[in-house]
């Protein structure tokens, strides 16, 4: 397992390019099985989630080539089992929009049901409700949800929950059934909104993504398409943030800045300054931040995904904020290594109380989810001292080489090999 260390203290300044998003590559490279002709991805993320997911597809009888540029053939899906299996369902559960590609194209699919995760318990019933609108036949054996149908039809139907990857899934399936469905309560993350475009590239008919409510008319055929992958809206927040926190001066060049309204203006409230610019997006951290109060909501509200990463601006802040996580159950995991650190933070429930500023001393902390181990690299890199990361791995599911980007602008950050986990 890769330890990485930093030694804090670091202004960072410089320019840091924000690549492909991992929660766009992902849906998109399921949308490949909706059809039988290639189809060619630009600017993909080279992360381990986008890696599972390749080998999943393979798994079900595409070929995938290439990387940065990833090539996916879905010629071959059919003839063998359409399965997404236990072994990678449970590392990634992003491996459940399979379903609804699968169920459209091909009449059936076998998917493991994903089980919890850290940050939640994380269920799928809105997308089996979903899918099960549209006729499918579901039955549940073994920790599998088999679905069956001859022809997915046209419906309407209301999300009881926001999910994004309930909306993927039953879009999917929607723009190959039989008539026209209506989408009501739907998530409108800029993620949900791309499969959209990409849907509607190969031949779909997809009015009103990005709305709480889809109008999606079902064609009989799609077609493989050429698509660049939008830029990462939460790897960018990600680095606003260690920008703020170093009184750095940070050029995020290719930053999606509509994507990211939510942050920007959390980020200025703390006293940050963020200036469009023609290549991106520049932040430059105050002398000192000042406390801000968030609750994570929906897009447009404030993501969850970058909850952790504000925690440890409002550590770094003057005076006490508030932070209230109202997605998932569990996403503080955070927290208990925050303070082995330094910070003072109490939680009550789905609310974190914390006092500002903490005076960070490095230690050895251990990452649990992909999010709070960003976290965990921010506090490095404030921390006076050095700050040991173990269990990366959770790292490199959403951010392509953070350290070698974050030493480019400044940072003493390495990763070392093969450390004791
Ligand atoms: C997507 O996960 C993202 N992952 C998550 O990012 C992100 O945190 C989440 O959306 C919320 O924005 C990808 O896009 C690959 P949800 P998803 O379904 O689709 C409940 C990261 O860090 N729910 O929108 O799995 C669920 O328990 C990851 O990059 C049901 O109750 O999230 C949660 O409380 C973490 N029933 C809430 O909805 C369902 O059938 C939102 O989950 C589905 C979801």
């Amino acid at each position: 397992m890769d330890k990485i260390v930093i030694h804090g203290g670091q202004r960072l300044t410089g320019e840091i390019r924000i690549l492909g998003a991992k929660n766009a590559a992902l849906p998109i490279q399921c949308a490949a099985l909706l059809t039988d002709t290639p189809t060619t991805l630009r600017h993909v993320p080279r992360l381990s989630d986008v890696k599972t997911m390749g080998e999943l597809l393979v798994g079900l009888g595409c070929t995938v080539e290439g990387d940065r540029t990833l090539v996916i053939d879905p010629a071959g899906v059919g003839s063998g089992p359409l399965e997404a299996p236990y072994e990678l369902v449970k590392t990634m559960r992003a491996s459940v929009t399979v379903m609804g590609p699968l169920l459209a194209r091909y009449g059936r699919c076998r998917v493991s049901l994903p089980g919890g995760c850290a940050i939640g318990a994380r269920p799928i019933d809105q997308h089996l409700r979903g899918l099960e609108a549209l006729g499918a036949r579901i039955r549940m054996a073994h920790g599998y949800v088999e679905l069956k149908a001859r022809r997915l039809k046209g419906a309407s139907f209301s999300f009881d929950v926001v999910t994004v990857g309930g909306t993927q899934n039953v879009m999917m399936a929607a723009a190959l059934a039989k008539g026209t469905s209506r989408l009501e309560n739907c998530a409108r993350e800029p993620e949900v909104q791309e499969l959209a475009i990409v849907l509607n590239k190969m031949g779909a008919k997809i009015h009103g993504a990005g709305t709480s409510a889809m109008e999606i008319e079902g064609v009989d055929v799609l077609n493989g398409i050429d698509h660049a992958i939008l830029p990462d809206r939460i790897e960018a927040g990600t680095f606003m943030v260690a920008a703020a926190i170093t009184r750095g001066d940070v050029l995020l060049e290719h930053a999606p800045i509509d994507h990211l309204h939510p942050v920007i203006a959390k980020l200025e409230e703390a006293g940050a300054i963020c200036r469009v610019e023609p290549r991106g997006l520049r932040v430059i951290g105050p002398e000192a931040l000042k406390a801000i109060d968030l609750v994570t909501r929906p897009h447009p509200g404030f993501p969850t995904d970058m909850q952790a990463q504000m925690m440890v601006l409002a550590t770094a802040a003057h005076g006490q904020s508030i932070i209230t996580e109202t997605i998932f159950e569990n996403r503080f995991m955070h927290v208990p290594e925050l303070c082995r650190l330094g910070a003072d933070i109490h939680v009550n429930g789905n609310v974190a109380i914390i006092k500002g500023p903490a005076k960070y001393t490095g230690t050895t902390v251990m990452a649990t989810d992909l999010r709070a181990s960003a976290s965990l690299v921010l506090a490095g890199l404030v921390a006076s001292g050095k700050t040991e990361i173990r269990r990366v791995y959770h790292l490199d599911r959403g951010y392509e080489t953070i350290e070698k980007r974050l030493r480019q602008v400044g940072a003493k950050i390495r990763r070392f090999h093969g450390a004791p986990n």
